[in-house]
């Protein structure tokens, strides 16, 4: 601290919003900074579990500034319905605050991904379908609507009738769809200026005075590295950066502000839509992982893909984030299992890959190569500090933060704030 950002290390599902919620307790503010309601938060507070998708998991801290910033792509609906959500269960959302520069879901593009999505047929990502890749796509397309144009009802109209006479030919004449009422959509989304306002704001320079008056401020990464459009298994990626140096440039702040990056490792790897996965289970051991970790997505609710720990991403997350220190969660999870395998290179026909490859291919194509290490077979969700755990889940942590080469300053072995170990 002062400035941390939260990332995950692997394709998301990592337990970020469980780590986030954990050092939240000393934050002040907590940061989005890119993504949208693709991410999806289980946090559990006592008896009560919240499934957050687009709200920060600071906001269940009392007195924490939850903020929305502008590398994030909003649907104003799913945002305002969880607002509602949160006040029913008796959490305070005065606090949050919303970037004027955020882009806006857009009805059509809800529909665009669905149907992008079908027209790739087998090639297809599996997108969460919430809009995100479209929603960017016009942002970098400067075909966007923020937020700020839902005060301004001239823009708004403008902007609409302009990009939804090229939506509406796109949907009716490729996609085989009806076209969307332009009314209707600036009626809605006109309505939803009066319930945002309250939450809107220049949340750059907010951030900006928070760093001066040294509080502390959370960035926190939604879906992960791997999942990076520039860094991740391309195209079989999100549509932002979910990487360490995207807070800077989400948030609007300057990268020199940032003090420590926190990267979140699941004990073993989980992955949701297609792509490349080299140390996938197809067998007992990967149904294991997904049923005795609950491996079922908080958005979608779609089964996970697992396998064991891959130390080859988890360095080259390393790298591409800067990472200073690790969160390592799930490690619960892996009692399961007498034997344990960590993947520490990738073998193909090409030869061996220490280092992540450079060939997308390579990732298809590559065998696993494991070390084995013991496991504990015993329950370690009851403990409370590092000195509960058996020598060989010790022993476990020393091998990722020796794989990784950055200490691991959090093991979660629960749902609960309080099994987390903190060292
Ligand atoms: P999109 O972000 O909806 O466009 O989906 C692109 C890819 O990212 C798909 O493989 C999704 O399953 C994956 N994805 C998006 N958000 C998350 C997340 O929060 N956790 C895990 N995977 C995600």
């Amino acid at each position: 601290m002062p400035a941390t950002v939260i990332v995950g290390t692997q394709w998301g599902d990592e337990g970020k919003g469980k780590v986030t919620d954990v050092l939240a307790e000393n934050a002040d503010v907590v940061v989005r900074f890119q993504g949208g309601n693709n991410a999806g938060h289980t946090i559990v507070i006592g008896e009560e579990r919240f499934a957050l998708t687009l709200i920060p998991s600071g906001v269940l801290n009392p007195g924490v500034m939850p903020v929305i910033a502008g590398g994030c792509v909003v649907d104003p609906k799913v945002l305002l319905e969880e607002i509602a959500t949160l006040e029913s269960r008796g959490v305070d959302t005065s606090l949050l605050r919303l970037s004027a520069n955020a882009h806006l879901i857009m009805p059509y593009h809800r529909v665009l991904d669905a149907q992008q999505e079908r027209f790739l047929g087998e090639a297809q990502i599996g997108t969460t379908k919430r809009g995100i890749g479209p929603a960017y796509t016009d942002k970098y397309a400067r075909n966007g609507i923020r937020v700020q144009d839902l005060f301004d009802a001239k823009i708004l109209a403008d902007k609409l009738a302009v990009t939804l006479r090229e939506k509406n030919k796109l949907l009716q004449a490729l996609y085989d769809q009806p076209g969307m009422d332009e009314k209707e959509i600036l009626d809605e989304y006109l309505g939803y200026a009066e319930l945002l306002a309250p939450h809107v704001a220049d949340t750059s320079l907010l951030i900006s005075e928070a760093l001066g008056q040294g509080k502390q401020v959370l960035f926190e990464g939604a879906q992960a590295t791997l999942l990076d459009v520039d860094h991740g298994t391309y195209p079989f990626v999100t549509s932002s950066n979910p990487t360490a140096g995207a807070a800077a440039v989400g948030a609007g702040v300057g990268p020199t502000s940032i003090t420590r990056v926190v990267g979140v490792a699941k004990a073993y790897i989980s992955r949701v839509g297609s792509g490349p996965f080299p140390t996938e289970l197809d067998d007992e051991v990967g149904a294991r992982m997904v049923e005795v970790g609950g491996e079922f997505g908080t958005v979608t609710g779609r089964r996970r893909r697992c396998g064991w720990l891959d130390t080859v991403a988890l360095r080259y997350a390393t790298r591409i984030n800067g990472l200073t220190d690790i969160a390592l969660t799930k490690l619960d999870v892996l009692s399961e299992f007498d034997r344990l395998k960590v993947c520490v290179a990738y073998e193909t026909d090409q030869g061996r890959f220490d280092e992540f490859p450079r060939q997308q291919r390579v990732l298809y194509e590559s065998r696993p190569v494991y070390e084995e290490l013991p496991g504990w077979a015993t329950d370690i969700s009851a403990a409370r500090t590092l000195d509960d755990l058996p020598q060989e889940a010790i022993d476990y942590i020393a091998y990722v933060e020796k794989s990784a080469g950055v200490p691991v300053t959090m093991v979660s072995v629960g749902p609960q704030r309080d099994a987390t170990l903190l060292r």
